[in-house]
């Protein structure tokens, strides 16, 4: 009897040892194309994406040979062609430069928020994680990207003048409502601020706030599924330089809402997604899909419940 079991586990052994092995013959074709535009980025910055990136977002990639094992190597095969077409530094100078730009500033959003290296990859090359360094190489890098404007008097009063417009509550006083149901809520501005302004974009300023039902959640440290109630805003100006290089908010240009409510917005992955544009508050609502681009957006994120931003403690 016992030896039976034996004859046969050997059997089942030899089988995935067999099996193994034949996968071993269908590989797929992993090559590295030419580089006809390499990023011209400062050395420190090349050094970054190099160790972090290249494998799977340029035309070098540099393959361990675990990676090379099926069914690894299928896996890798599929991260690498999806890689390079999101993105190719060693494509990048073919892209115009305002995209350039617009492609960073997601990039360095993807790494500070850790969405980018993918976490399957990191397990297996550890070193390509990026540290506190790293990253903040990544966000100097693109914050000298932000051109800091031309400084003009006459335009900058009137940005001033608008900015305290839009403190002062003057434009749309009613509450408009987005087609989702999302309603704007003017009590936003005395809501506590969550994240440090970062003036890293094309020269806009935002500050992210929540409300009181967010703000404990963030204290009790309870923002792996923020509870019912919660509603985060991301609030948008111009931004404005004066002769000095100092950066002040101007022109209102728009506050977006996430309002969780897992029942009511199921449809949308438990947030109420809306934007009022301008200070007349206007809803971008007008494609029904709205809410499906903030959300493809915000997927990345999805497994902290879809919010980029890790709250400053409170
Ligand atoms: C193991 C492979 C791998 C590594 C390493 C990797 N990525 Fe990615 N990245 C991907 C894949 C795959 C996608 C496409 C995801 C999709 O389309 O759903 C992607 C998508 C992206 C996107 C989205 C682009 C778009 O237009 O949607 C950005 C930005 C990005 N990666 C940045 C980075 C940065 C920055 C690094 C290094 C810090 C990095 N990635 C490292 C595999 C990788
Ligand atoms: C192009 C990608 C993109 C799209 C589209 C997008 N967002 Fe975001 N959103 C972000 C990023 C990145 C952040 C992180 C904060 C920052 O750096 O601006 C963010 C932050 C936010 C925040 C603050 C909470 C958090 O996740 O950090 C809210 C609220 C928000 N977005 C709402 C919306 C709404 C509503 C829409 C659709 C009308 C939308 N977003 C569309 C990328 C996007």
């Amino acid at each position: 009897m016992k030896f039976l079991i034996k004859k046969r586990m050997l059997r089942v052994i030899s089988f995935l040892l067999l099996g193994f092995i034949i996968i071993q013959f269908i590989q797929p074709h992993i090559e590295n194309p030419p580089v006809t535009g390499d990023i011209a980025a400062p050395l420190e910055v090349k050094i970054v994406l190099k160790k972090a990136c290249f494998d799977c977002h340029s035309n070098e990639t540099q393959l361990r040979w675990f990676d090379r094992i099926s069914p690894v190597s299928w896996i890798v095969a599929k991260d690498i062609e999806a890689g390079r077409s999101a993105v190719n530094f060693s494509e990048w100078n073919n892209l115009p430069v305002a995209q350039q730009k617009d492609k960073f500033w997601q990039i360095v959003n993807f790494a500070i928020s850790g969405v980018m290296p993918l976490k399957q990859y990191t397990r297996m090359h550890p070193a390509a994680k990026l540290s506190e360094g790293d990253q903040a190489i990544l966000k100097n890098y693109v914050s000298g990207m932000a051109s800091p404007g031309t400084y003009d008097t006459s335009k900058t009063m009137e940005a001033f003048e608008q900015f305290n417009q839009w403190q002062k509550g003057v434009g749309n006083t009613s509450i408009p409502v987005a087609s989702n149901g999302v309603a704007y809520d003017p009590d936003y501005k005395n809501w506590q601020s969550i994240s440090t302004t970062d003036a890293f974009s094309n020269g806009t300023m935002r500050v992210i706030v929540g409300n009181a039902v967010a703000i404990k959640a963030i204290k009790e440290n309870n923002i792996r599924h923020w509870p019912d109630g919660s509603v985060l805003a991301k609030i948008q100006w111009d931004q404005l330089a004066d002769k000095e290089g100092n950066i002040y908010p101007g022109k209102f240009n728009q506050v977006e809402f996430m309002v969780k409510d897992s029942r009511k917005y199921a449809a949308t992955e438990g947030w109420g997604w809306a934007r009022f544009k301008t200070i007349d508050l206007v809803p971008d609502d007008k494609d029904a899909r709205f809410a499906s681009k903030c959300i493809s957006c915000h997927r990345p994120v999805k497994d902290l419940d879809h919010v980029f931003t890790f709250p400053v403690k409170l």
